[in-house]
């Protein structure tokens, strides 16, 4: 069977196995998907012998430094989840912004064109999806972090001053109206969410958290609260990410719905 893994500190509840032994079955492919927990990135890839991985947190910027060659995404983002074995060392992509429009406009059937969007957060996340929604051609991207500096990185990176705009947390109360909000922060997932003005959402909003079950209840109960239409966990988005990383690996991209509605089914 040929060999990849996911790396990453927790690992062990992730569902990132069952997902890819689901493709594999589809795919007639024999392949092993193994859950790797490490806290040092670079003495786990050195050890490990597959022709591919996956990387979460806390390494995935780390692993943009480990790669010799970078896909357009994953060096414009600066954070890599998925590692390609090539010739010449490892080539490092990022399926996360990708996986999340995919789930946004095919599976939630949502319009991203011209929305007016605000992304809260501007780590490893945020990063990770924020070039996939300019590609996918939302309109103004304000981007909020409590670590201010983080922002502006994260806005400089991205190469587009007259679209894109690093604002403090403070000012988010003199925002407007936002018809895309992406939660990307892990404050939910440690128990503390940070005070979001109500006029952030409107009847136009569609909400969406990049975690999923227990982590993403906190903020799609404030947008639900705050008037938002859509609201928009991010397990479709962990399934379709998945499928594109596979993708990369094996050239045949899986059909994800069986197994996100197993998924989803599972959760209640
Ligand atoms: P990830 O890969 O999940 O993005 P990360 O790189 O550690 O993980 O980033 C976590 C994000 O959640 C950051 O934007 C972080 O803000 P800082 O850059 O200021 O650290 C944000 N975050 C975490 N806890 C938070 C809290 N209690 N309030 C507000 N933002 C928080």
């Amino acid at each position: 069977a040929s060999r990849y893994a996911l790396i990453g500190h927790p690992v062990a509840h992730s569902l990132s196995p069952r997902i890819h032994a689901a493709f594999a079955r589809q795919a007639g492919i024999d392949m092993r998907y193994d859950a790797i927990d490490a806290e040092d990135f670079d003495a786990a890839l050195a050890a490990f012998d597959g022709a591919g991985a996956n990387v979460t947190l806390p390494h995935k910027q780390r692993a943009a430094a480990a790669c010799s060659t970078l896909g357009d995404r994953a060096r414009r983002a600066g954070v890599v989840n998925t590692l390609v074995r090539g010739d010449g060392g490892w080539h490092g992509d990022n399926t996360d912004g990708l996986g999340l429009v995919r789930d946004l406009t095919g599976r939630q059937r949502l319009d991203l064109r011209k929305r007016r969007t605000l992304l809260l957060g501007a780590g490893g996340g945020a990063r990770g999806v924020a070039p996939a929604l300019l590609d996918a051609g939302i309109g103004d991207l304000f981007v909020v972090n409590r670590t201010p500096e983080r922002a502006d990185a994260l806005a400089d990176a991205l190469g587009e001053p007259m679209r894109v705009h690093p604002r403090y947390l403070d000012d988010l109360k003199g925002l407007g109206e936002f018809d895309l909000i992406v939660n990307a922060t892990s404050a939910t997932r440690n128990g503390s969410f940070p005070g979001l003005p109500m006029s952030l959402a409107g009847p136009r909003t569609a909400a969406v958290d990049l975690s999923y079950g227990e982590a993403a209840v906190g903020f799609l109960a404030w947008a639900r609260a705050a008037g938002a239409r859509d609201m928009v966990d991010g397990l479709g988005m962990l399934v379709e990410q998945a499928a594109e990383s596979f993708a990369l690996w094996h050239g045949v991209r899986p059909d994800t719905d069986a197994i996100h509605a197993e998924l989803r089914a599972r959760e209640d």
